[in-house]
C-alpha cells in the first residue's frame, strides 16, 4: 500500500505490517521545511491510526543525505517569537515521533545534521549506513539545535560528549556514532532495509499493547523541562546579528563572520 497525500513524504506499508516513511526533497538533501513538519505530524496521526502498520522505518530520499536540517532558508527569515514557535512545532512533532505507539526505527543513511539528528534521535533506534554523518552543526549558524537535540542528546551519549558535540558542531561518521551509543547498528547501505526490517520484525512478534507501553514506559524517564528552555534560547538567537549572519553566510555559500553581536 502507498500514500498518495503527501507532497514531500512517501508512505509505503508492506505485507508484514511495516511501514516504510521515506523523507522526499533530495535536491536540499531532505531538509525539514514547514511543509515536511506538517506532513510528519499528519503521517504519525495516520500511522498511530492505522491497525494495518505495526512499526515504522523513517528514512531520508537518495543516497547523500538522511535529513540535512532544518531549512536554513526559512530559518534566515524568523525574529525571536516566530524562531520560540518554530522550536516549539518542531519539538510538539518529535515528541509525537518519540511517543508514537508503534517501534519507530531510522535508517540514518547519509548527513543527519541539525533537525536531521534530531529527527533521527526521536526515534526509538537508528541504524546508519556507512555513510552517515551525525551532527549538530546549528553554533556554526549562530543557532542552537531547536527541534530537541540539546536534550536528546545528552540522553544517549551522555552530557560530557553531547558538550563537546553541540559546542564544537563537529560532525562524526557512522562507526563513531555507534561507539558512542548514538546508534543502535551500522551497516552497508544495500542492507540497511533488511536490517531495519528484521528487528521490526522481532519486535512484531511480541504484543502490540505490550510495546506501545514499553514505549510510554521508557520515555516517561526522559520528560524535562529543557525543552521549553532550548524553545526559548533558539528564539532568543533569532534576533542576533550573528545568526543573520551565520544563516545568510550558509546561503551564500562563505564563512560566516561573526561578531559576537
Ligand atoms: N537547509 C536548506 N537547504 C539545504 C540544507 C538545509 N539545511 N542543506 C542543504 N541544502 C541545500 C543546499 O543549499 C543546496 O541547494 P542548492 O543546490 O539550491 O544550492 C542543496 O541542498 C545541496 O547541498 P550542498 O550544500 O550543495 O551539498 P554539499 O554536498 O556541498 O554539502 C552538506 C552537504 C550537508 C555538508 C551541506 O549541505 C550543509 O552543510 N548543509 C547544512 C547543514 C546544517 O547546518 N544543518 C543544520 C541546519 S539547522
Amino acid at each position: 500500500m502507498t500514500s498518495a497525500q503527501f507532497d514531500t513524504l512517501l508512505l509505503e506499508v508492506d505485507s508484514d505490517r511495516i511501514a516504510t516513511l521515506t523523507i522526499n526533497r533530495p535536491d536540499k538533501l531532505n531538509a525539514l521545511n514547514a511543509q515536511v513538519l506538517d506532513e510528519l505530524k499528519k503521517a504519525f496521526e495516520e500511522i498511530n491510526g492505522d491497525v494495518r502498520i505495526g512499526a515504522v522505518i523513517v528514512t531520508g530520499a537518495g543516497d547523500k543525505a538522511f535529513v540535512a536540517g532544518a531549512d536554513i532558508k526559512e530559518l534566515n527569515r524568523l525574529n525571536s517569537t516566530e524562531g520560540q514557535k518554530l522550536a516549539a512545532k518542531g519539538q510538539a512533532i518529535f515528541s509525537q515521533i518519540e511517543n508514537c505507539t508503534k517501534p519507530v526505527i531510522a535508517i540514518v543513511n547519509g548527513y543527519a545534521l541539525g533537525g536531521g539528528a534530531e529527527l533521527a534521535m526521536a526515534c526509538h533506534l537508528r541504524i546508519a549506513t556507512e555513510n552517515a554523518v551525525f551532527g549538530l552543526p546549528e553554533v556554526s549558524l549562530g543557532l542552537i539545535p531547536g527541534y530537541g537535540g540539546t536534550q536528546r542528546l545528552p540522553q544517549l551519549v551522555g552530557k560530557s560528549k553531547a558538550m563537546e558535540l553541540i559546542l564544537t558542531g563537529r560532525q562524526i561518521k557512522a562507526h563513531e556514532a555507534e561507539e558512542e551509543g548514538l546508534v543502535n547498528d551500522v551497516v552497508p547501505s544495500e542492507e540497511s532495509h533488511e536490517a531495519a526490517k528484521k528487528i521490526a520484525g522481532k519486535m512484531l512478534k511480541n504484543g502490540p499493547v505490550a510495546l506501545s507501553k514499553a514505549i510510554a514506559a521508557v520515555n516517561a524517564a526522559y520528560r524535562s523541562e529543557g525543552f521549553s528552555k532550548e524553545a526559548e534560547l533558539f528564539g532568543e538567537l533569532c534576533d542576533t546579528e550573528d545568526f543573520k549572519e551565520g544563516t545568510t553566510a550558509f546561503l551564500e555559500k562563505r564563512k560566516a563572520d561573526f561578531k559576537g553581536r
